[in-house]
């Protein structure tokens, strides 16, 4: 918020004003806003938020202590801090909402394009590839790793400095009402929904209620917006609107193959499609990308290892639900140079069909070649009973460990991946580091 002074940061905020920021006629506003005070330092907001355990607005203080241009916390913490330190002190009632006023007030004054992505699975790879092909052609701010929350959202949007022509935004939500609560906050004129598939069915209850907390974002999208949908997904029909464009992507649909000239630094076939929904979006903004698109994936999301012995390690297991299951199976039978193994964990959340769908799972392992299944946790057993003979059931992710190197082959490639409450990035860790097998040096 460079260029707001006190007054008006407080006045968007929908804040009283306590104490003027000491900076006087030459304060500049400040630069972002955090939330822990522990970051707080010159140019920073610092906003005391309640929380579970504490309430943030007890380090307001702290906050000014350390230099911070201001603090933003409920009265009585604002009240308590008056006076210890210089800086701006803005006091409203509930933080929260006065963080998440505050950033649609700076979303509108950078008068930017904003681009919200939504979906069940490959929001955030969808996110890095728009930003890598976006950001040689315009100044791009993009959310961090996974900060799409109702916090991480508007932190992201604040953190904006002046001259940002883009904000891509990823949304997530845990229930109904969720994605809507974000879109209000950052206005998109550009909604993607990258996919509709059975996560947090526990908590949604059907594929059909899912679909609506995505198309929360379509929803919200303003008269002549842009609604970049999957192809063919029939689910998301009910939504469509006469006053959007609409624009679809995958085979089939409007945007079906990247250009020629355009390079991806990864080729399995669920992120060329996650490639497609960003191309959607980046032309929804008048941006053709060229070149090679420069894509720094978050961790564990695919990541591919070579160790010794020509074994590869394909680390994936940030998460886990039966869309991403399938479209890992699918990469490592397309990718493997000789033996396909699968260590495969539970998928969580998955509520009453969970049996079916880790049943589905270990047929699919099957279908797609897999010839070593080792199955962990007790959700996935079901997988290796449907997949039958060639699979060892194991009851956690150290087991896991502990057994893999020994059942390694030379040229296997070794899909691992689970739902992130399993962590099963210790079996990766083990395969780097067991003796014969280690990671080659680059
Ligand atoms: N379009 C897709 N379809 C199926 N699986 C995908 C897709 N995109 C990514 N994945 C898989 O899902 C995992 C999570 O991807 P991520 O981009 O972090 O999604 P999200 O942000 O929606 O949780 C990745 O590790 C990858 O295996
Ligand atoms: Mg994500």
């Amino acid at each position: 918020m460079r260029g707001w002074d006190a007054e008006r940061v407080a006045r968007e905020a929908g804040a009283r004003l306590v104490a003027p920021a000491s900076a006087g006629p030459g304060d500049r506003g400040p630069q972002r806003v955090v939330i822990d005070s522990r970051d707080a330092g010159p140019g920073d907001l610092f906003v005391g938020l309640p929380g579970v355990h504490a309430d943030g607005g007890t380090f307001a203080a702290a906050a000014l202590a350390a230099g911070a241009w201001g603090a933003l916390a409920s009265p009585e913490h604002a009240a308590a801090a008056s006076g210890t330190a210089p800086g701006a002190l803005l006091a409203a009632p509930d933080p929260l909402a006065a963080l998440q006023r505050l950033a649609t007030a700076w979303r509108q004054e950078l008068g930017c394009a904003v681009i919200g992505i939504t979906g069940s699975t490959g929001k955030t790879s969808t996110k890095d590839i728009l930003r890598g092909m976006l950001e040689p052609y315009r100044r791009v701010v993009a959310t961090e790793q996974n900060l799409n929350t109702e916090i991480g959202l508007p932190l992201t949007i604040l953190g904006a400095p002046a001259g940002t022509e883009v904000l891509v935004l990823e949304m997530a939500m845990r229930g109904g009402g969720q994605i809507a609560e974000l879109a209000a906050i950052a206005r998109p004129d550009v909604g993607v929904v990258v996919n509709i598939g059975p996560v947090h069915l526990e908590l949604l209850g059907s594929i059909e209620a899912i679909a609506r907390t995505k198309a929360e974002l379509l929803g919200a999208l303003p008269a002549g917006g842009t609604a970049v949908v999957p192809a063919g997904e029939a689910l998301l029909d009910p939504y469509a609107r006469g006053d959007v464009i609409t624009v679809t992507f995958g085979p089939g649909g409007d945007v079906d193959t990247l250009p020629e000239r355009l390079t991806l630094p990864f080729d399995s076939a669920h992120m060329r499609l996650n490639a497609l929904a960003a191309l959607a979006a980046a032309r929804a903004i008048g941006v053709e990308p060229a070149g090679a698109v420069r894509v720094a994936l978050s961790r564990m999301r695919g990541q591919r290892i070579e160790l010794g012995r020509d074994i590869v390690v394909i680390n994936d297991c940030y998460n886990a639900n039966p869309m991403s299951m399938r479209a890992a199976l699918d990469d490592l039978a397309e990718t493997a140079r000789a033996r396909r193994v699968a260590v495969l964990g539970d998928m969580l959340e998955l509520g009453s069909q969970e049996r079916t769908f880790h049943a589905q799972l270990g047929r699919h392992a099957r279908t797609a070649g897999v010839e070593l299944l080792v199955t962990v946790g007790p959700l996935a057993q079901a997988a290796a009973e449907a997949f039958g003979a060639g699979a060892t059931a194991l009851a956690g992710a150290a087991d896991a460990a502990r057994a893999l190197p020994g059942l390694l082959r030379d040229g296997d490639t070794v899909l691992v991946k689970a739902s992130r409450g399993v962590g099963l990035e210790v079996v990766a860790e083990a395969l780097a580091d067991a003796p014969g097998v280690q990671a080659e040096r680059a």
